[in-house]
């Protein structure tokens, strides 16, 4: 198997299954999971419905998808959707829930991925009003990517929660990263998913599968989400060899979650030694290194970062994403710190000429 040689900090996607996930594709028992007769999926889905305490389950290609459904299942064309303005339904969805579903987005800025009550109630107008588009949706993220992985707080989203039910406003949480969130802060998936009508979680992010992503909620809800994954084309066969991967990703992959946290909080604190640059301290498995001094380049120390194996993603012009995942050992963080010092201190030495 060629391994890649890199440090590869561009994303927690990245990752290969490892050989005893291959050996659990290669034996999972499969059938046509579009007539609904592969018990690997079912068992998948009733797994993570049992461990979100939710009725039911989907299984989904993409956690892209499984965010658009959760849209598309609790909303009508016209109807307006709350969202954060450093969402990835907001950034990274090609606006989806406008092309989908035909909704419109009703956008607000937080300074740490948690929209409020208050946020909320100034976003419901009177929609007995013949002009006024209801607002049917508010989602969330957690742990909030763009906002460096922190784990929004469970208060927040309980308190999000109550005041959508009391409006009737449903609430989908976008979780493809929940069970960094959960391992983090100690606090169980099902207290999280609790906190939403539907939940989206993903399997091919930390937790290393190749492929894969699930909707939970209530059975209502479920059955509708199928039906539309069908009618968008993600209906899909023999995917058990796909779920087979994912069960395998439960049962031996969330724990060690811890691992990648650590290993981001020990590479941030080794960046933070270094001048010019500034550095989040993590929550989870996300370091957000930002350019401060105006002699660093960000597409030059990009360059000769990947010139010496340590793969990062720009984010925006003035800052790079490390991401920690199953891929990166100690070694790893430790070649990373490294490769950016020695860029960096070239970068700001003083001129020889
Ligand atoms: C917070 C968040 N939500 C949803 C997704 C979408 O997942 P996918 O790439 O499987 O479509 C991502 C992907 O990076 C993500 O970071």
């Amino acid at each position: 198997m060629a391994l890649n040689p890199n440090v590869d900090l561009r994303s927690d996607t990245v990752t290969r299954p490892t050989p005893a996930m291959r050996r659990a594709i290669a034996e999972a028992i499969v059938g046509d999971d579009v007539i609904g007769d592969d018990p690997t999926v079912l068992e998948l889905e009733r797994r993570v419905a049992s461990l979100t305490g939710k009725e039911a389950a989907v299984f989904v290609p993409s956690g892209t998808m499984g965010n658009q459904l959760g849209i598309a299942v609790h909303t009508q064309p016209g109807d307006q959707v709350l969202i954060e303005r450093e969402s990835h339904v907001f950034h990274y969805e090609q606006g989806g829930l406008g092309a989908n579903s035909g909704c419109v987005a009703n956008i607000v800025t937080t300074p740490h991925g948690a929209i409020t009550p208050e946020m909320l109630d100034e976003a419901i107008e009177d929609h007995t009003d013949d002009h006024v588009s209801r607002l049917a949706l508010v989602c969330s993220e957690n742990t909030h990517n763009r906002h460096g992985g922190v784990v929004v707080p469970i208060e927040a989203l309980r308190a999000l929660a109550a005041a959508g039910r009391e409006r009737g406003v449903r609430v989908h949480l976008d979780g493809a990263r929940l069970w960094n969130a959960s391992v983090a802060s100690g606090i169980p998936i099902r207290e999280y998913a609790a906190t939403a009508d539907t939940v989206m979680m993903c399997f091919s992010k930390g937790l290393g599968a190749p492929v894969g992503s699930i909707l939970v909620g209530d059975s209502g809800a479920i059955r509708k989400a199928r039906r539309i994954r069908k009618r968008w084309g993600g209906g899909m066969r023999q995917v058990g060899i796909l779920a087979a991967a994912c069960i395998h990703a439960l049962d031996h992959h969330v724990e060690r979650l811890r691992d990648d946290h650590r290993r981001a909080r020990d590479l941030a604190a080794r960046i933070s030694a270094l001048p010019g640059l500034r550095v989040n301290e993590p929550e989870t498995n996300i370091v957000f290194v930002d350019f401060e001094h105006p002699a660093l380049d960000l597409a030059a120390v990009y360059e000769r970062l990947e010139k010496r194996g340590i793969q990062t993603l720009p984010y925006g012009r003035r800052r790079l994403r490390l991401t920690t995942h199953l891929d990166v050992d100690d070694e790893g963080i430790t070649r990373a710190a490294q490769a950016l010092q020695a860029v960096v201190e070239e970068a700001l030495a003083p001129s020889r000429a």
